[in-house]
């Protein structure tokens, strides 16, 4: 049974103290963005892909992840992390299927959040993807909380993760 806001609200408050701890005082963002992937893969059951694309000229190049092998390299205006690269704003695709644009790492995928993370200068350095294998499984909360993780874990003029 899918769980309330209310109970994932609690999986993110009690899992970002951890990332934190175990960043704490590191700054290489190679390390951040893997430690970021793996807490929050293994916090949140629902998460069946977690990791990074990274802006590399007019594509995203893939970085840290924690799931199955994914594409490499995407187009910056394709997909669902190519939405949320050009438009700068978090993409949620209840059905990846139904999204014409969708790239398909896994078949098995049927849901998808993306969130752009920015640079100081207010361009787009990359994204956070995260994939499930249920219908629907992101909301505009989800992005809301993981948009403030970004702002944490990778502070615009702080933590730079564009290569
Ligand atoms: N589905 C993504 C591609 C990346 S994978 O999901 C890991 C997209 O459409 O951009």
């Amino acid at each position: 049974m899918k769980e309330s806001f209310s109970q994932r609200s609690r999986i993110y408050h009690e899992a970002l103290p951890k990332l934190l701890s175990l960043i704490d005082g590191e700054w290489d963002p190679v390390l951040r963005m893997a430690s970021f992937s793996s807490l929050l893969f293994h916090a949140c059951e629902w998460v069946s892909w977690c990791g990074f694309y990274r802006r590399e000229g007019r594509e995203l190049v893939v970085g840290p992840y924690v799931g199955k092998p994914a594409c490499v390299r995407i187009p910056f205006n394709r997909g669902v992390c190519g939405d949320a690269a050009s438009r700068g704003k978090p993409c949620i695709v209840s059905d990846v299927h139904a999204f014409d644009e969708h790239i398909a790492c896994d078949p098995e995928s049927r849901s998808e959040l993306v969130i752009p993370v920015f640079g100081l200068d207010g361009e787009i350095e990359g994204v956070l993807d995260l994939d499930s294998m249920e219908l629907a499984a992101f909301s505009a909360e989800d992005a809301a909380v993981l948009t403030q993780w970004i702002e944490t874990v990778f502070p615009r003029g702080g933590v730079a993760i564009r290569k």
